[in-house]
């Protein structure tokens, strides 16, 4: 039986639908079971547990052959490191106590990197906890989302911009959710042979410029790219009810990822891409 955390979410549903399909047991963490109805109605158990009620959560783990983890966001966090770092070492104390064999903790790329990538430290921190408390885990390291573009295409639509926090013509690994929650199954179904630690992005890497002239294809007009400075993102996302802490970190991170200085860690990480173009991604956005 496999455990789901963030089974309503992008990834977490398509972990639990691949292994749902695949024949085996799903039991789904959820904290709003009605967001999770089409799980249920394909055989998935759901149970209610918050990550952060360490007693909740380790019972949801009861008899798991594996667990998918991520770590959540919350994007009205005071201090989101420390919040995220108490829940995330809370969750693998609770993940060793339960004896869960294999975890497949969606981390991202630069989730090695102990500073200047921004919220990415996030990641890290749970990529340390689960080390620390000596658990069996594969850290699967994801590119840029390409759903991240979705906040920004009614812009498009509307004003034939694309607004962009990277720079335009720098390509950039990203992945779509689908191939994220699809890799994450799979490792889970590999078990503790799995590898370590997977690195994953797209086909191949991409620069918003294709994004927009992807989108300007997709929506049949012309959509040209904007790229407002980095100091427009804390104003930018505060606007939009970020908390001025989280807002902070995505500052950091588009820093991190404009210079470079979040990274692959390559090596022994293994390097896996996804099979779904950026176009098809961004037509089911765009819908
Ligand atoms: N965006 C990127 O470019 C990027 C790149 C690399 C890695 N990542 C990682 O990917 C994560 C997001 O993955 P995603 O898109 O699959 O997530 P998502 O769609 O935002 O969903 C988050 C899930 O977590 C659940 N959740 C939130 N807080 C919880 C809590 N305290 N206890 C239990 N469940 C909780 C949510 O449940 P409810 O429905 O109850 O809210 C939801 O199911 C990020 O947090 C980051 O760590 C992101």
């Amino acid at each position: 039986m496999y455990v789901v955390a963030g089974a309503s979410g992008n990834t977490g549903k398509i972990v639990a639908k691949r292994l749902l399909a695949a024949g085996k047991k799903v039991r789904a963490i959820v904290r709003h079971p009605d967001k999770a109805k089409d799980l249920a109605e394909q055989g998935a158990e759901l149970v209610s547990a918050d990550l952060g009620d360490r007693a909740a959560f380790e019972k949801a783990l009861a008899g798991a052959t594996g667990l998918y983890l991520l770590s959540p966001p919350d994007m009205g966090a005071q201090d989101f490191l420390k919040e995220r770092s108490a829940l995330l070492t809370s969750v693998a104390a609770a993940i060793k106590s339960a004896r869960v064999p294999h975890t497949v903790f969606l981390s991202s790329i630069g989730g090695h990197q102990v500073s200047g990538t921004g919220i990415i430290l996030t990641t890290h921190a749970g990529e340390t906890a689960l080390h620390e408390a000596g658990v069996g885990f594969t850290a699967l390291r994801a590119a840029y989302f390409v759903e991240n573009w979705g906040s920004v295409i009614p812009v498009a639509k509307k004003d034939g911009v694309l607004p962009s926090f990277l720079p335009g013509n720098k390509a950039f690994p990203m992945v779509c959710t689908a191939d994220i929650g699809n890799t994450a199954a799979d490792l889970l179904l590999e078990g503790s042979g799995a590898p370590r630690v997977v690195e994953l992005s797209g086909p191949r890497d991409v620069s918003p410029a294709e994004v927009a002239q992807t989108l300007s294809k997709i929506l049949e007009k012309p959509v040209s790219l904007v790229e407002p400075p980095l100091d427009a993102v804390v104003p930018t996302f505060t606007g939009f009810g970020i908390s001025a802490n989280v807002a902070g970190l995505f500052r950091d991170m588009y820093a991190g990822l404009a210079s470079g200085a979040v990274a692959w860690q390559g090596g022994s990480a293994v390097a896996r891409r996804g099979k779904t173009s950026l176009e098809e991604t961004l037509r089911a956005l765009a819908r």
